[in-house]
């Protein structure tokens, strides 16, 4: 199914609707409807107790903070994208993006003066005008604050930093030492020249974020086994080339001189999309960023992609951010970033790996991942019971039956107390059913008029399909 085709089910089914959309929509802005809101409520808690460990906090910044934070941060300076603008309409568009749809050649990381001289070069046009000279567009939105004219700020274009220019207070805080992570899931927004693919670029968007602080010495136990799983990557040696991703295990990365923990992180994150969140290794694969792409602060980072309907495309991303954001803040704020060394008694700055992943992107694989259709045309929705909307449905057999649906709102009440429930009751069975398999509910169960005499009900599991027999008071799943 095609990105668009896709975005029409989410909205029919109450998952994601185009902000305001009766005035339109709002480009690059999605509100979760009834189900997406308690889909994405957890997925975020599905990973919360991933990264519950004793040595990772929480961390909820503001939106909006003192500008100086992202002087610091280098986001003013250099937080942007190549832009192209058409002459006459001016239409613009994502120079990196127009240069891979037009000349099919990787494009990320490429310089104004490459992507002009490319232009030149094959005389490219857009919709047959001609563009002015390449710019560059900063992607922070400004706004405003108090009644004072001038006082500008910016809408946080990642969460990151509100953790490096907190950095003093949280360690001091949570009385932790390196080897320890802060982690943070909030909105971030960024003015993308183009959004698109429906929850997948965005101009406001929540990021799930870890800043682990390591010792810039001291690296992290690998297992045989972590060493020994397969992995598909693609190298930068393969985009070089224009080759394809190769099976390769997690000791590659130990053989290419990766930080250890970056290493252990990458394998954690595959895992969980694997395990927690039922992705198929298959769709997934590791892309290294080739020089010329990485970030500003990164000195090594890689991309877990998954093999969405429009290509490969980055879900998750990890960078080793070395100290380069503490330093930067400790210049300009004069804030103590050092941490002494138990061992030692040596003062050391901590250095930074940093996994990260878009909660709508992580939300978009999930639900491609869980979609299906047969030849009949009936759809199931088979997302894990911890990210599925509900984990039951109450079905009474009929609506007009007042003994029949007392029974089902005692099974509701009960199986309430320990799961989430919906209760559905217009319709026949069958298109309950089918309903409940499109909203991704893993069982349904049953109430009919034998219930009222043997206290059993009917479980319908939503992948098989099978039907059991169970008593009420054996209900648990
Ligand atoms: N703190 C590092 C950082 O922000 P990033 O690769 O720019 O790194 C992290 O963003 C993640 O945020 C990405 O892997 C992606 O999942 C998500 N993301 C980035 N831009 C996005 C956008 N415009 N719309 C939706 N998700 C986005």
């Amino acid at each position: 199914m095609n990105i668009e085709d896709f975005a029409t089910f989410c909205k029919k089914k109450g998952i994601a609707f185009r902000s305001a959309d009766a005035y339109g929509g709002y480009a690059g802005f999605y509100d979760y409807g009834p189900l997406g809101a308690r889909i994405k409520r957890n997925v975020v808690n599905a990973w919360l107790k991933f990264l519950d460990r004793r040595n990772i906090v929480p961390f909820d910044g503001t939106i909006v903070t003192n500008p100086k934070v992202w002087e610091a941060s280098g986001h003013v300076a250099t937080f942007g994208d190549l832009m192209l603008t058409t002459v006459k309409t001016r239409t613009k568009v994502r120079a990196d993006h127009f240069i891979e749809e037009t000349l099919n050649i990787a494009a990320d990381g490429m310089s104004a003066d490459e992507i002009q001289t490319l232009i030149n070069k094959h005389k490219l046009q857009y919709n047959g005008e001609d563009f002015e000279p390449v710019q560059q567009f900063n992607l922070m939105f400004q706004t405003q604050v108090g009644a004072v004219d001038g006082n500008t700020a910016y809408l946080r274009p990642e969460t990151a930093q509100s953790i490096f220019a907190q950095f003093a207070l949280i360690k001091e805080t949570s009385r932790l030492k390196p080897p320890f992570g802060v982690c943070q899931v909030g909105k971030a927004y960024r003015n993308e020249i183009s959004p698109r693919d429906f929850l997948f670029r965005l101009r406001e968007f929540n990021q799930m974020e870890m800043e682990f602080f390591v010792h810039p010495e001291k690296g992290c136990e690998l297992s045989k086994e972590l060493l020994a799983t397969p992995i598909s990557v693609l190298s930068e040696e393969h985009q070089g080339s224009n080759a394809d991703a190769e099976e390769y295990t997690f000791q590659w990365f130990i053989d290419k001189g990766v930080n250890t923990w970056q290493v252990y992180w990458l394998y954690e994150y595959y895992h969980f999309y694997v395990n927690t969140l039922g992705v198929s290794s298959e769709n997934l694969r590791v892309r290294e960023h080739v020089g010329k792409e990485l970030s500003h602060y990164s000195s090594a980072t890689f991309d877990i992609e998954y093999k969405f309907p429009f290509g490969f495309k980055e879900v998750f991303g990890i960078a080793h951010r070395g100290d380069y954001d503490l330093q930067a803040h400790a210049k300009h704020s004069g804030m103590n970033v050092t941490v002494v060394d138990d061992a030692t008694q040596k003062k050391f700055v901590p250095h930074c790996i940093e996994p990260t992943h878009g909660l709508e992107r992580v939300m978009l694989m999930v639900l491609f991942e869980a979609y299906s259709e047969d030849d009949r045309g009936h759809v199931n929705l088979a997302l894990p019971v911890s990210v599925a909307p509900f984990n039951i449905a109450v079905l009474p057999l009929v609506k007009n039956k007042a003994h029949l649906l007392a029974k089902a709102e005692e099974v509701f009440t009960l199986l309430k107390e320990c799961y989430s429930v919906s209760f559905d009751v217009s319709g026949s069975i069958g298109r309950r059913y089918a309903r409940a398999d499109e909203m991704g509910v893993p069982y349904c169960v049953t109430v009919d008029f034998e219930s009222l005499e043997d206290g059993c009900v009917t479980v319908r599991d939503r992948d098989t399909m099978e039907q059991e027999r169970v008593k009420i008071e054996d209900l648990s799943f």
